[in-house]
């Protein structure tokens, strides 16, 4: 279990993170809104690097993954799902696009544009892809259950490439031209 430092004070972060049973679709919403709102906690953490994408673990247990994720304009995911880890984003600042696709093919993409407060879940096996098509920097908290689910890019030949799983390295956080 993993909690940073400036949540680990507070006992609601820390009863989330010793909950050993997995939290539903609308208990992922509830709570990235939760921290989205919470902008005292969030705002002295983030960072937006044009470099390539931040992101920063808040919690990491093995029920729950939350993640704060800073976007330059023009950054953006590569196609991958959560490798069957139900999952949920709300938008705490800024814009955000959503790409999603109906299957490893990359069929019928859909495009989402998620403003600030909008909150979104992602069913196990959702494909998408996430970016900063704006002009200003945005923010979004993130929340996968269970955690350290071994994630998939993929490049429209049907075939997931398997990605390594878990935390900071964890390719779904990277940068498009990093993975
Ligand atoms: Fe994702």
């Amino acid at each position: 279990m993993r909690i940073h430092p400036s949540f680990a004070g507070i006992r609601r972060i820390r009863a989330l993170a010793t909950r050993e049973e997995l939290f539903t679709a609308e208990e992922l919403l509830d709570l990235t809104l939760e921290i989205a709102g919470q902008t005292e906690l969030w705002r002295p953490l983030i960072r937006y690097a044009t470099e390539a994408r931040w992101y920063e673990a808040l919690l990491v247990s093995s029920a729950l993954e939350l993640w704060l994720i800073g976007w330059t304009p023009g950054q953006a995911t590569p196609i991958h799902d959560h490798g069957g880890a139900s999952g949920a984003l709300t938008i705490a600042t800024g814009r955000l696009v959503e790409t999603a696709h109906a299957g490893p093919c990359l069929t019928r993409p859909r495009r989402t544009i998620l403003d600030k407060g909008t909150r979104v879940h992602f069913p196990p096996h959702h494909i998408h892809r996430v970016a900063n098509e704006g002009v200003v920097n945005a923010a979004s908290i993130h929340a996968d259950s269970p955690a350290g689910l071994e994630m998939r890019l993929y490049d429209g030949s049907g075939t997931p490439q398997r990605v390594a799983a878990g935390s900071a390295s964890d390719p779904a956080y990277a940068t498009e031209s990093g993975r």
